[in-house]
């Protein structure tokens, strides 16, 4: 196992990930983790980037007890600046930000880091940078814009780069963190998805011990069915997942999410329907973000209330809480200063820990979403379900604009199902990374038969992305779009057009509120 210590990089986790690329196990530690603490000898250590300077007063340090471990060390950009601060605290402001491409000049060929990662582009991202070379240490590569861009110790096994390697937009940085990893910490390359089930079962059944029980909400989306499946092969029926049915869920949600989870996985489940609950908080609310507050607020008294009547078998209370977050859910919280990346998760439940004095699991946190759906498809669950799009939480209400009731979300309802259905039909549905309809507060004039009509309108979106935060939208061939929008004319009551929304993200978001 390779150790990474976090500084507070948002690029920190995709160094764990890179690595198991290459099946190494990397476990991401806060960078102010105490070595004496750990159960486990690292095979080498590697220190992130981060945002701070490392001359700050209050700058993040690294426990001096890790260069007593004797194992290779890397520093990546704000870690490089923390070696050097280390051994003759030569760091400083640099005249320029850096930020982007650069090319990497090798001055060193036979050291191990190196091998075939010659004069590639790497990708930096820093405003301090050295001003010298620390005490024992040489370089071995430089760039245009760093002098040092890349420094080796004189006798020890410890390496400073300048850039970033655990980002695509360095060619071949993969090759140098596996070259490190491998070569020169010589860890093994073991890690696999299959044996990460075994491994996170055990240390459910671990934490969990022979008697307690687990609680759990599941969405029917991707993740928390994830998590699920995962707690049901650990711990059986001492898991209780409870489904609550907002009443602004997709069409049939609540019946399907009952068949392939309660039935299909086994899964020991209750569903609530609250959707009586929800549309009344929700009676008279436009504002999209008062509607996720009454939503989230809602979802927490219900699930708090289900809670209370499940009664473990072991007579005992409910001990822990599972949660199916996962890494980019993380992605802001993880800070040297939290006490770990439980703080966050505690935000993302809205307050269900602190309430319930509940323990928290989440075995995805490490794994992005492309792992889960590979994790998910070794556990058995369909395709269909695993590669699901994503749902938002606050579910059709911010899809109905205006004021949700029960006959907006029918109607919003019946034409996303319609849409999502001929965009399977036409085999789109894995080219698109989210589709839905929105049902606009606006009615337009239409003519049906000799009828004027006056009705409302319901708007398509499709989009393509890779995480969500920038997207552009789908090119529907326009015998696809006039297919839908005739279906929906003619088999949703209520709306008398369709459009299609063809902006991207930026400017615009994904949801329409
Ligand atoms: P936006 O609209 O922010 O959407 O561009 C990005 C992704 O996040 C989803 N989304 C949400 N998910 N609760 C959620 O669980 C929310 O309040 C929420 N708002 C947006 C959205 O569906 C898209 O996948």
């Amino acid at each position: 196992t390779i150790l990474v210590l976090d500084f507070g990089s948002q690029y920190s986790h995709l160094i764990t990930r890179r690595l198991r690329e290459f099946n190494i196990y990397a476990e991401m530690l806060p960078c102010t983790q105490k070595i004496k603490d750990l159960t486990w000898k690292p095979k080498g250590v590697i220190l992130s980037g981060g945002p701070y300077s490392v001359y700050a007063a209050d700058a993040p340090h690294v426990d001096p007890a890790v260069f007593d471990l004797n194992v290779p060390i890397m520093g990546i950009c704000y870690g490089m600046q923390e070696l050097a601060w280390l051994n003759g605290k030569k760091v400083g402001r640099g005249e320029k930000r850096e930020y982007g491409p650069a090319t990497l000049n090798v001055l060193d060929q036979s050291c191990p880091l190196f091998e075939n990662v010659d004069h590639s582009i790497v990708w930096m991202s820093h405003g301090d940078k050295l001003h010298g070379l620390p005490a024992g240490f040489k370089t071995i590569a430089t760039s245009d814009n760093s002098p040092f861009c890349a420094i080796a110790h004189e006798s020890k096994e410890i390496y400073g780069i300048q850039f970033h390697p655990e980002v695509t937009h360095s060619k071949k940085g993969k090759i140098l963190l596996r070259n490190f990893a491998v070569s020169i910490c010589k860890a093994a390359q073991n890690w696999t998805m299959e044996n990460f089930i075994d491994t996170e079962i055990n240390r459910i059944r671990q934490l969990v011990g022979p008697t307690a029980e687990v609680i759990g909400a599941v969405s029917g989306g991707v993740d928390s069915t994830v998590a699920a499946k995962l707690m049901k092969e650990a711990i059986g029926d001492r898991f209780h997942a409870i489904m609550v049915d907002n009443g602004v869920l997709r069409l049939n949600e609540a019946e399907n999410v009952k068949q392939f989870l309660g039935e299909g996985l086994g899964i020991n489940l209750s569903v609530i329907d609250a959707a009586d609950e929800f549309l009344t908080k929700l009676k008279g609310v436009t504002d999209p973000e008062k509607k996720r507050k009454i939503i989230g607020n809602t979802f927490i008294h219900v699930f708090e209330r289900e809670a209370e009547n499940i009664k473990p078998k072991s007579g005992e209370e409910i001990e822990f809480l599972l949660q199916g977050t996962l890494y980019p859910d993380v992605i802001e919280s993880i800070s040297f200063k939290g006490p770990s990346q439980t703080i966050k998760t505690h935000h993302n439940v809205g307050g269900l820990l602190e309430n319930m004095k509940l323990k928290l699991i989440e075995p995805l946190r490490e794994l992005f979403k492309d792992e889960v759906r590979h994790l998910g498809e070794l556990l058995g669950i369909p395709h269909d379900l695993v590669w699901r799009h994503p749902f938002p939480g606050p579910g059709i209400a911010i899809r109905v604009l205006g004021e949700v009731t029960r006959e907006q979300v029918a109607i919003a309802r019946k034409a996303d199902h319609i849409y999502i259905e001929e965009i399977r039909k036409a085999g789109l549905y894995n080219k698109i990374s989210q589709a839905f309809a929105c049902l606009l507060p606006v009615k337009s004039v239409g003519v049906m038969g000799d009828q004027r009509t006056y009705e409302q309108v319901i708007a398509l979106r499709a989009i393509e992305t890779t995480d969500f935060m920038t997207a552009d939208w789908f090119p529907f061939e326009h015998d696809f779009l006039k297919k839908v929008a005739s279906r929906i004319v003619n088999e949703v009551d209520g709306v008398a057009r369709v459009t299609y929304d063809i902006t991207s993200k930026p400017p615009a978001t994904v949801e329409w509120e």
